[in-house]
């Protein structure tokens, strides 16, 4: 089992799966470039969906192979929903369709405001039936937890009701602060790191995951 849970928050699981360990820790490296930085968070992602999916539920299906009939097994329910967190979360999404290729895909666009560190809020657009649908919410970081909750809540307000947030690295008090306000969200990451800087950057993390994804630094 490659997954770690941490008794202070019960609904993390870090995904320790040693490819995802070696290329998060390639991503963390400020030398990395863009091109490299933008294969590897598509990557990560994959490799995390697969992790994350893993309690989905399946139903029989009957299915014909050119011998004879015989009964298989099918995801329930309405397609998946990923919603990246804009621009960053953007990074994730590809990587996952690979794996997940019917996934509806929404928009949450939010920016973190650089001196209070509140999100601001500039897009929202999801499936309209979203109380019938499975959720995977997308960003790279989850620093403060301000963006993650304001995210959480935007899609509850439209119905959601079966939401999974997946990250690469998370500081404790932007999970401490997601758990407190949604705590039926599991929260999936690839590190859970030291802590915040004073100006809300995680330790030791990887740097600002819009800049090195996009190359806007
Ligand atoms: C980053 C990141 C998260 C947010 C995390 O986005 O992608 O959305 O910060 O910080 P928080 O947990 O303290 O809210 P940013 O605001 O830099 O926007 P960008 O993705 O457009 O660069
Ligand atoms: N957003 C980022 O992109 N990186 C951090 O370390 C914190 C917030």
């Amino acid at each position: 089992m490659t997954i770690e849970r941490v008794s202070e928050f019960p609904s993390l699981s870090i995904i320790r799966h040693p490819l995802i360990q070696h290329k998060l820790t390639i991503l963390r490296n400020r030398e990395t470039p863009t091109k490299t930085f933008k294969e590897l968070v598509d990557e990560i992602a994959m490799l995390m969906a697969y992790e994350a999916t893993i309690e989905l539920g399946l139903e029989p299906m009957e299915v014909e192979t050119p011998l004879e009939k015989t009964i298989g097994a099918h995801i329930t329910g309405k397609k998946l929903t990923l919603v990246p967190i804009l621009r960053a979360g953007l990074g994730m999404v590809e990587g996952i369709l690979r794996l997940i290729p019917a996934a509806r895909v929404g928009h949450i666009g939010l920016y973190r405001d650089h001196d209070t560190l509140e999100p601001v809020d500039y897009y929202f657009k999801v499936p309209g039936d979203a109380p019938e649908r499975e959720f995977f919410v997308l960003d790279p970081m989850l620093a403060t937890g301000g963006s993650a909750v304001a995210a959480v809540s935007a899609l509850k307000r439209a119905g959601a009701n079966r939401i999974r947030f997946l990250c690469l690295v998370a500081a404790p008090q932007g999970v401490g602060r997601l758990a407190k306000a949604h705590p039926d969200v599991t929260i999936y990451v690839a590190a859970l790191d030291r802590e915040l800087n004073s100006v809300g950057y995680i330790l030791p993390g990887l740097g600002d995951a819009g800049d090195r994804l996009f190359g806007t630094r």
